[in-house]
């Protein structure tokens, strides 16, 4: 694959998809090729089992579900999507991935290793080059949720699960030290994107010099 995976993470709100939209301006001005897309979601299948996942209707949702659904976008979504666009050299930004299922499923809905194991099956082992985490508490993401609209069936959880999967994200960027990037989200617009753009292109040279 000559294209580079790179995924963004973080808790609700944390800024993720206002990052992802800078990031793909600054390349494509430098003419590369771009492609956005999302989880839950990024293919017509994928954005079909979003729609179930994040109706608030779906109270009665068991936790084993939820967790096969997410699973089950994503592998629809890396075979369809992602897999073909990093063979034709693409850059992929992806707003959420797989450490999302381990941090909201595995850790905050307290369904542990199964969520690893259940995601490897999906991926077939297949990873982001590099994952910007979003580092922001998870109060505070939360809040810029409230102030922009309605919560998802996921969003209204309580503050609890909120702060877990915060927790989990922490746990997940000691684990994946090399593919981690720690961004500090509680900065401007600018000075995130400026730090993000910075590192992007540390990561382009230290992989030319592999
Ligand atoms: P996510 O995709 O992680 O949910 P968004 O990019 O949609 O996050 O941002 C959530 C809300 O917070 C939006 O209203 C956005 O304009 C605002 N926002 C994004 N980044 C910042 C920031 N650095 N400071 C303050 N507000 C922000
Ligand atoms: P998203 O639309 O990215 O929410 P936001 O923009 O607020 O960050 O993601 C939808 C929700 O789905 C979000 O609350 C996180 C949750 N989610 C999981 O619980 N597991 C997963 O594997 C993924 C990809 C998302």
């Amino acid at each position: 694959m000559n294209g580079i995976f790179i995924s963004f993470e973080g808790p609700d709100g944390s800024g993720k998809t206002t990052q992802i939209n800078r990031l793909k301006d600054y390349l494509t001005a430098k003419g590369c090729k771009v492609i956005v897309t999302r989880e839950p979601g990024g293919t017509p299948i994928s954005e079909k089992i979003r729609t179930i996942l994040l109706d608030p209707e779906n109270k009665e949702m068991h936790g084993v579900t939820e967790a096969l659904l997410y699973a089950a976008s994503r592998a629809q979504h890396v075979a369809e999507k992602i897999k073909p666009a990093l063979a034709e050299g693409c850059i992929v930004l992806c707003d959420r991935f797989m450490d999302s299922s381990i941090a909201y499923q595995g850790y905050a809905r307290k369904l542990g290793d199964d969520i690893r194991i259940i995601n490897e099956f999906a991926v077939q082992g297949f990873m982001p080059d590099i994952t910007f985490f979003m580092n922001l508490k998870a109060s505070e993401g939360i809040a810029r949720v409230d102030a922009q609209g309605s919560r998802d069936r996921l969003e209204q959880e309580a503050m609890d699960f909120h702060n877990a999967v915060y927790d989990g994200y922490i746990a997940l960027s000691e684990i994946y030290k090399d593919r981690f990037v720690n961004i500090d989200a509680s900065r401007s617009i600018e000075e995130i994107s400026a730090d993000i753009i910075a590192k992007y292109e540390e990561y382009v040279l230290s992989r030319e010099n592999r």
